[in-house]
């Protein structure tokens, strides 16, 4: 499989990840190895990256809680103490070896410890394969806001090794279908084409579907590093989504969602309002309507929980001056970005999810 050059990085997939790993680190002499690893990743990848990765450094294995909620700044503290305590130096190198939380707080964990060592992604989830190793987007949560503290950072390498995806629940590999979901809309219609019949995710599409993701994702970020315009596509299902996410986070009584089946839910309630404000075909957002159900599963939004969910998209990163910016679409493949929408309409959208078009 054909590895994908980004900005001064590659992500190289499967075979040739490994022979890339073991190139770079006999051409660079790293003073020690860290590799970071959750309870999940350090029970079902470790050994799997170590037998195929066969490094020869001094390496130290570092294990956090695996959750969204250990995404914290009181992590941090925790993981730059110990690296200090193991004797880091910025000669170090980290090895990020685990899904979404482990890849963006293990960047920018090492991006601010002595200010910057390097660090190597290696995903073990779809969604961290197919989106949060890519694009240099490293950071935490500040209570249950998402991603609101952290920095733009690039890692030397990512390595793609679908083997895994094996291990990963079902539940979990649902949740990284919806960042693929969110590329058919936003870039190419045969993602979706293809998912839309999907009835469980087909382990022998997986690998095409991860490859092309990451194709997307790359060409968009080489545009638009920053995210100025073009990458704020990348958004769409998110401005809802991250408020669900957080919502369900912050409710005692509501068991916590995965990012995917939020920003399934979110690219349900923002192609409502595309097909509202911009005639996109509402035949399409019912046909995403009715995979998410069914293949997500509802997720339990009471007309009682609408205003929280609205008053947590005040904190949405794309909002300049207060106003909360939606990605909206007026056709499959055609974003417009920084589209503002009225208290109603926004209500509406959450009642559509809810109940449908009835
Ligand atoms: N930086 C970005 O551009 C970007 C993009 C999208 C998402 N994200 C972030 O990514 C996070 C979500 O990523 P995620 O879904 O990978 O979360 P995650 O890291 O919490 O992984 C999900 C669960 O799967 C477990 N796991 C990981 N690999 C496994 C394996 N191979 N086998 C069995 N279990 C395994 C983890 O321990 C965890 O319990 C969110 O914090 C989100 O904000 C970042
Ligand atoms: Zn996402």
């Amino acid at each position: 499989m054909q590895s994908i050059q980004s900005t001064d990085y590659f992500v190289h997939f499967q075979d040739e990840a490994y022979k890339s790993l073991r190139n770079y680190l006999n051409e660079n002499h790293h003073s020690k190895v860290f590799i970071l690893v959750d309870t999940n990743t350090e029970k079902y990848c470790l050994s799997g990256f170590l037998d195929r990765a066969q490094i020869d450094e001094n390496f130290e294995v570092i294990q956090i809680q695996a959750g969204e909620e250990f995404k914290h700044i009181v992590t941090c503290n925790y993981l730059w103490n110990t690296l200090s305590e193991k004797g880091a130096d910025r000669k170090s190198l980290m090895i990020n070896l685990g899904g979404g939380v482990i890849t963006d707080m293990g960047g920018f964990v090492a991006s601010t410890f002595k200010r910057g060592i390097k660090f190597i992604n290696i995903p073990t989830t779809l969604l961290s394969m197919v989106d949060a190793s890519v694009g240099g987007k490293t950071g935490v949560d500040l209570g249950v806001l998402k991603n609101q503290i952290g920095l733009f950072s690039n890692p030397e390498m990512v390595l793609v090794d679908m083997k895994f995806l094996k291990t990963v629940s079902d539940r979990e590999m649902r949740s990284g279908l919806a960042e693929i979901i969110k590329y058919g809309f936003t870039f190419d219609k045969e993602l979706w084409d293809t998912i839309k019949v999907f009835t469980k995710i087909d382990l022998d599409k997986i690998n095409h579907l991860v490859h092309r993701s990451v194709e997307i994702k790359n060409e968009v970020v080489l545009k638009d590093l920053l995210e100025n315009n073009l990458r704020k596509s990348l958004n769409f299902g998110h401005t809802i989504g991250h408020a669900i996410e957080s919502y369900f986070l912050e409710s005692e009584d509501k068991q916590n969602l995965t990012h995917g089946e939020a920003i399934a839910a979110g690219m349900v309630i923002e192609l409502f309002y595309s097909s509202k404000v911009f005639d996109f075909p509402l035949s399409l957002t019912e046909s995403l309507r009715s995979f998410v159900m069914d293949f997500y599963g509802p997720v339990e939004l009471e007309s009682k929980d609408f205003g929280a969910i609205v008053d947590l998209m005040k904190f949405d990163k794309k909002n300049v001056s207060g106003k909360v910016n939606f990605v909206l679409l007026d056709a499959i493949e055609n974003c417009k970005l920084d589209i503002q929408l009225s208290p109603e309409l926004i209500e509406e959208g959450l009642r559509y999810y809810q109940k449908g078009l009835a």
